[in-house]
């Protein structure tokens, strides 16, 4: 009788592979305790609010120290949010009107939206099966006028930087690591950001760690430091010259362009979270190890994502991708009644801005005025054009993508129940 139940499915009346509810939860921000709620408390009560108050010993300049150490690069600036970290980062690299930038087609549209900000044209690029931009697409889309290009690591997962990076040194590209779903995340052993010319990390709600929101841009450029400070900060000038006195230089011409100061209670929440990243992506990773040392080695529906290093991925999703869409949606409508919820990452009808198709406003060309659009602008010489079905083969793989999230209150053992719903299904359905 019992062998009969285990081999029904959940859907079909027999028992759940995962009895009881899994526990939700995220990456650090499900660790947040007393101590951000001191940190933060304390910054109120000394009154300082201001970094360039007391520049050396902000809690942002604090932070920035301690991040870039992490990652293992030089300099960093935090700012209001991986948007605003994109944009510095772009302009710190010397990306502008006339220069194209090479963008995955799946990423949330920031991605997008922040090139089209600093005057130049997204070139939008198919991903391949490990979710991240295809090497050989991006190749292919590679115009004289193709300046960078902005891999994404998507839930956590670094995309093929190697073939990427590869790709950007023979062409002479520059490389903007958009880490903002990935911070933390390694790639044969170090940190993810520290290998492109510049690396953006979000600090949003639904990020690894998290202060709310907030961003971080950072780069082992000297230069394009200075120029990711100039970007987000008009009056940068005249707070250092207050700091250092007429001593302090600039190696660049300073020039004004937006405001994206952050702030000492954001900075001391963040600097906590930080501190407690490995905690976390130790707990994330532990969970999917477990899932993945269960899973049945040779699966009847689907394959797992590609990842070049899977020992870098920080553990926050698992991806199956079936071999059609139906079963895609057989498998995840299983998976769901044995404990597991998911579905497919592109659900027709579901405006989902992580996937260019619903990017409206850059497939509409829309600026925020009309003479500043970067399709139009007279130093643009190239021709880009967009339409909802261009990257079929990343609607193909996201129709047929399954993504199950994992957080840090699941365990090694709820990772055995994951594992052993998915091997269920697989092999009745
Ligand atoms: C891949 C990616 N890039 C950029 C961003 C933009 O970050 P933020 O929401 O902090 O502006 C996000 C965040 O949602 C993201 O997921």
């Amino acid at each position: 009788m019992a062998s009969t139940l285990t081999d029904t499915l959940a859907l079909d009346g027999g028992p759940r592979a995962i009895p009881e509810p899994l526990p939700g939860g995220a990456a650090a921000r499900s660790l947040i305790d007393e101590r951000e709620v001191e940190a933060v408390s304390a910054v109120i009560r000394s009154g300082q609010l201001f970094r360039f108050a007391d520049h050396d010993n902000s809690q942002c300049t604090q932070f920035e120290k301690e991040a870039c150490d992490y990652v293992g690069v030089k300099y960093g600036l935090i700012v209001n949010s991986g948007t605003d970290a994109l944009i510095c980062g772009l302009v710190g690299l010397g990306v502008g009107p006339g220069d194209e930038v090479l963008v995955p087609a799946y990423t949330y549209i920031a991605s997008a939206a922040a090139v089209v900000a600093v005057g130049a044209v997204p070139v939008i690029v198919e991903c391949d099966e490990s979710l991240g931009m295809d090497p050989a697409d991006a190749a292919a889309k590679i115009t004289p006028y193709t300046k960078a290009m902005l891999p994404v690591h998507m839930q956590g997962v670094p995309c093929r930087l190697a073939d990427l990076l590869g790709l950007a040194k023979e062409q002479g590209l520059l490389v903007l690591e958009d880490c903002c779903q990935s911070i933390g995340a390694r790639y044969h052993g170090r940190v993810t950001g520290s290998f492109g010319d510049a690396g953006a990390w979000s600090l949003n709600y639904y990020k690894v760690i998290t202060c709310g929101e907030g961003g971080f841009v950072f780069t082992n450029s000297y230069p394009a430091y200075e120029r990711i400070c100039f970007t987000g900060e008009p009056g940068l000038p005249m707070w250092m010259k207050d700091n250092y006195g007429d001593s302090f230089g600039w190696q660049g011409e300073p020039f004004s362009f937006l405001g994206l100061r952050s702030n000492e209670i954001s900075a001391a929440m963040i600097r906590v979270q930080l501190s407690k990243i490995e905690t976390a992506l130790g707990r994330t990773r532990a969970v999917k190890h477990a899932v993945l040392d269960d899973l049945d080695p040779a699966p009847r529906h689907y394959r797992l994502q590609h990842q070049d290093d899977p020992r870098g991925d920080c553990g926050l999703s698992l991806a199956l991708i079936c071999h059609n869409q139906e079963t895609a949606h057989r498998f995840g409508a299983a998976l769901s009644a044995e404990g597991m919820g998911t579905g497919a990452a592109h659900r027709e009808g579901f405006p989902d801005r992580h996937i260019y198709r619903y990017w409206d406003s850059i497939l509409n060309k829309r600026a925020y005025h009309p003479h500043a659009s970067p399709w139009t602008h007279p130093a643009y010489k190239g021709r880009v054009e967009y339409h909802q079905d261009m990257c079929p083969r990343t609607l193909d793989i996201l129709n047929r993508t399954l993504r199950l999230g994992l957080n840090v209150n699941m365990t090694a053992a709820h990772g055995q129940q994951i594992a052993a719903a998915i091997n269920k299904v697989d092999r009745l359905i």
